[in-house]
Formats: C-alpha cells, sequence, structure tokens
C-alpha cells in the first residue's frame, strides 16, 4: 500500500487526523475518531463522470412519471411481505439480528428462492468457509434445486473483490454475510471497525445504485440491541430489516424498522425448523402459549403489527423484595410503561407494589412496542399480586394514563375479529363514546378505568 489514504475524522467537530488518537485534538471529545476514507470533491467527481454540474432541473411534480418498482420475490412469503412485495433492484437492504437467530439460514434461503425465479445471486461469505455453507444449503435442500447452480458462493471479505466479482457475474442480488466481515484494503483498522463498516457499506451501495443490483448486507446486533458499529448504517440502506426472537424457541419474528419502498409496521412469522425457517400455520397465534390450567399473572392482547393482528401473552411476576430498592424488569415491553403502570395501579387501584420486585414479560420472545398492551400489563401485574388468575378466554388491550383511565387504541375491532376467530370469548377495551363493537362470539366488555377493569378481570368465582 501507498500513502495512507484514510483519515481518522471526528464524529463531534469533523477535523480530521492522520492517526488514530482516544481524544480528538480539535473539540476534546472523546473516542469520536472514525477511519474515513479520502474521496475526491464531488464538483471533481462529477467531472470526472461528464456529467454537467448542477444537471438535475428541478421538474414540477405533476410532471413526475409514476414509476412501478419492480419486485424480485425471494419466495419466502412471510419475507416478501415485510418487504413489501419482493427485493427491489439495485436496493441496499440490511438485515440484523442477534448471533445464530438465523440470519445466514434465512439468506441462503432467500437466495434459493431468488434462483427458483430464475434469478443468479452471489453470496459473499466472511464469516463462513464455503465448505460451513454447502452444509448448510445442504440441510436446507438446497444442493439438488435451481440454487445447486444460480446461486454462487464465494469465501471473500475484501469488499473490492466481492464487487468485482458481482461485475463480472452480474447477479439479480448480492448477499454480503456480514458486514462486520467485510473490510477495505485501504483502511487500516481491522473488521468491524466503524471505518471499515460505513466505508464498506458505502461501497456496496455504489455496487447497488451503479449496477442495478439488489446488495443484502448482513450486521450483527449486539447484546443492547443496535446495530453494531455504526448506527451510520441504518440511516445509508433503503431498509433494515431485523430478525428476532428467543434463541432458545423456535419462533422468529421479521420486521423492516425502515423501508424506502414499502411500509415499516408489516411482520413476519416463521419458524426455525431442522430444515430451514418456515412460515407458521397461523401467526395471529404462534406467540400464544397453551396453560394447562389458568396461570396468575399472564393476561393475553391482541396487538397491531402493521395490517396484522398478533395476539400475544403478557406475563408478569411481582415477588417481595428481599432487601433496598424494588426492581423493575421488562423484557419485550417497554420498561418505562412498567414503572408506569406500577405507579398508577399503586395510586388509582390500590394494588400496591412498592415492596415488591416486578418481572414482565412477552411470551415468545418478540418485543412490541404498542401502548395498547398497557391494560393486559395492568391486569397481569394485579392477577400475580393477588395470586389470582384471569378467566380463560380473556383478553384485555388499552392505553392506560396516568389518572388511571383508560384510551382506546387504534385497528381495535381488527383486534377483536382476530381474538374472536382465536376463540377468545370475552374482551375488556376502553369504554368510547360510541356503541362498542360488536363482534360475533366475543362479550365485549367496555371499561373506563384501570380499577373498573380489575375488578372484571380479576372478579372471584370463575364459574360465571
Ligand atoms: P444461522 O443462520 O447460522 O444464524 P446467524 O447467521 O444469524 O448467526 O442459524 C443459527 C441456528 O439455526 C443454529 O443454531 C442452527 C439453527 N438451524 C436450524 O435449526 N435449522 C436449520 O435448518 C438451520 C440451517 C439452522
Ligand atoms: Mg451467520
Amino acid at each position: 500500500m501507498g500513502r495512507p489514504q484514510s483519515r481518522y475524522v471526528c464524529q463531534a467537530c469533523g477535523e480530521a487526523f492522520l492517526r488514530w488518537e482516544g481524544q480528538c485534538r480539535g473539540c476534546g471529545a472523546w473516542n469520536s475518531l472514525v477511519e474515513t476514507l479520502v474521496r475526491e470533491a464531488p464538483a471533481a467527481a462529477r467531472a470526472r463522470a461528464g456529467a454537467a454540474p448542477g444537471a438535475a432541473a428541478p421538474v414540477p411534480l405533476s410532471s413526475l412519471a409514476q414509476e412501478d418498482v419492480p419486485r424480485l420475490p425471494v419466495g419466502l412469503g412471510e419475507l416478501d411481505r415485510v418487504l413489501g412485495g419482493g427485493l427491489v433492484p439495485g436496493s441496499l437492504v440490511l438485515v440484523g439480528g442477534e448471533p445464530g437467530i438465523g440470519k445466514s439460514t434465512l439468506l441462503l434461503q432467500a437466495a434459493a428462492g431468488l434462483a427458483a425465479g430464475g434469478q443468479a445471486v452471489l453470496y459473499a461469505t466472511g464469516e463462513e468457509s464455503g465448505s460451513q455453507v454447502r452444509l448448510r444449503a445442504g440441510r436446507l435442500g438446497l444442493l439438488a434445486g435451481p440454487a445447486a447452480d444460480a446461486v454462487r458462493i464465494l469465501a471473500e471479505h475484501d469488499v473490492a473483490r466481492i464487487a468485482e466479482a458481482a461485475r463480472a457475474l452480474r447477479p439479480a442480488a448480492v448477499i454480503v454475510d456480514s458486514i462486520q466481515t467485510a473490510t477495505l484494503d485501504e483502511l487500516e483498522g481491522p473488521a468491524g471497525s466503524v471505518g471499515q463498516v460505513r466505508e464498506a457499506a458505502l461501497r456496496l451501495m455504489e455496487l447497488a445504485k451503479g449496477e442495478g443490483i439488489a446488495v443484502i448486507l448482513v450486521g450483527h446486533v449486539t447484546k443492547e440491541g443496535s446495530l453494531a458499529g455504526p448506527k451510520t448504517l441504518e440511516h445509508l440502506v433503503d431498509a433494515v430489516v431485523s430478525i428476532e426472537g428467543e434463541r432458545g424457541g423456535t419462533l422468529r419474528l421479521v420486521r423492516a424498522s425502515k423501508n424506502r419502498f414499502g411500509a415499516t409496521d408489516e411482520v413476519g412469522v416463521l419458524e426455525m425448523a431442522e430444515a430451514g425457517l418456515r412460515e407458521v400455520a397461523d401467526p395471529a397465534r404462534a406467540f400464544l402459549v397453551e396453560h394447562p390450567v389458568p396461570a396468575a399473572g399472564s393476561v393475553v392482547a391482541a396487538t397491531l403489527e402493521g395490517s396484522r393482528a398478533l395476539l400475544v401473552e403478557v406475563q408478569a411476576l411481582a415477588a417481595p423484595t428481599a432487601y433496598g430498592m424494588p426492581r423493575r424488569t421488562a423484557i419485550g415491553l417497554d420498561p418505562n410503561r412498567l414503572a408506569l403502570l406500577v405507579a398508577v395501579l399503586g395510586r388509582r387501584a390500590g394494588i400496591g407494589l412498592g415492596t415488591h420486585d416486578v418481572y414482565a414479560n412477552l411470551a415468545g420472545g418478540i418485543a412490541v412496542a404498542d401502548p395498547g398492551l398497557d391494560l393486559a400489563l395492568a391486569i397481569a401485574l394485579a392477577s400475580t399480586l393477588r395470586d389470582r388468575p384471569v378467566r380463560p378466554g380473556t383478553l384485555a388491550f388499552g392505553e392506560v394514563g396516568l389518572l388511571g383511565e383508560l384510551r382506546s387504541v387504534g385497528g381495535t375491532e381488527r383486534r377483536l375479529r382476530e381474538a374472536a376467530r382465536l376463540g377468545f370469548t370475552r374482551a375488556l377495551v376502553p369504554r368510547t363514546r360510541g356503541a362498542a363493537p360488536e363482534v360475533e362470539g366475543l362479550e365485549v366488555v367496555p371499561v373506563a378505568t384501570v380499577r373498573d377493569a380489575l375488578a372484571v378481570a380479576l372478579e372471584a368465582g370463575h364459574g360465571d
């Protein structure tokens, strides 16, 4: 390598240095230097590309052509759904998830799906050797079908060589597994450093936009739940798709937190089986756990994910605090909502949890940010404290306000309909000014406050 082509640029003040230092000498910020490739100025690049400066002239809104975004279906219906109907040629997609959750499996299956549709795919792996990928392909039963020839494996972490192979092969899609192992020769930093990850992604974006090839980047998510290294990748790419689920469990939720070519709130539900990920028969009930006997602290809620209603089980456990500060732990639920509900229950409903440790959880290892879960969580907390289960067949949803009042949430009817379809018989919902929605087979009980809701949900004697 000749002279260094990279600079360490402070993310706080923009000052550039030749070497990495712990503290920026310009502004004094700590750990703010990120290795960055030296690029020619945009004007020079344009001149080289032969485009006239200022070539883009404004056009009236009305004269813009309506573009139909072409889609390449990846074969897995649930993933296509999340992508908005398939992979868009020339788009850059980031697929994130914890190690071992099934990213490589999902993308190898997607590659096979594209191959079945007559498309060629380049699968660049920097994580695993070719033979490891072959092993997985065998397990997925892909060594015989169209994927056997149309999916090309390249064990390579150098982005320049991946791009070169892509330009030669001209596949419909390139999968880079993972962006944390991808490196650029021009940078000194190790694979996975913020600088390497960002520059590698930029280089792959050039490949996507320049050649019209869909590029999928695999990214590992750190324990804290952020896509490791740069948040910057998220605004660079066209879509961010994440895979969630319990590693020990088999269910996987696929969702887009960003999508320039589709809705961001659609989710896909998949199940990890012996031969890869497959669709589940009834996603709406996939996350429900069957209890042999009614369990205190368990309340079912209906939540909305995009156009799909999912039934989820909110679980809570209260145990006397042994010493010191009581703990509040939320998994899959917003910890701030949990703290708020504990306070509201104490002040407005006579449910004192001040000397109890409280744990709250969504069964099935999914995370849902829906204020509609408030009511179910509040009932679950009271249910565990009083050790009194909710009558089977009951569900509840609605937002809880600071005064203990209940507020209705969007898609009430859709949620109720799905619950009725799955055999629920009674639903507690916030009282609204209009008439309560009528859903066949479901007794809809409108309640105005948390206190009222608890009275209905935890009434003594379940025999009625
Ligand atoms: P993998 O796709 O390697 O995860 P990631 O790329 O996100 O790190 O999959 C990891 C797990 O999935 C692994 O523990 C084995 C399991 N698995 C199955 O259960 N069935 C299968 O068909 C395959 C390929 C993997
Ligand atoms: Mg992997």
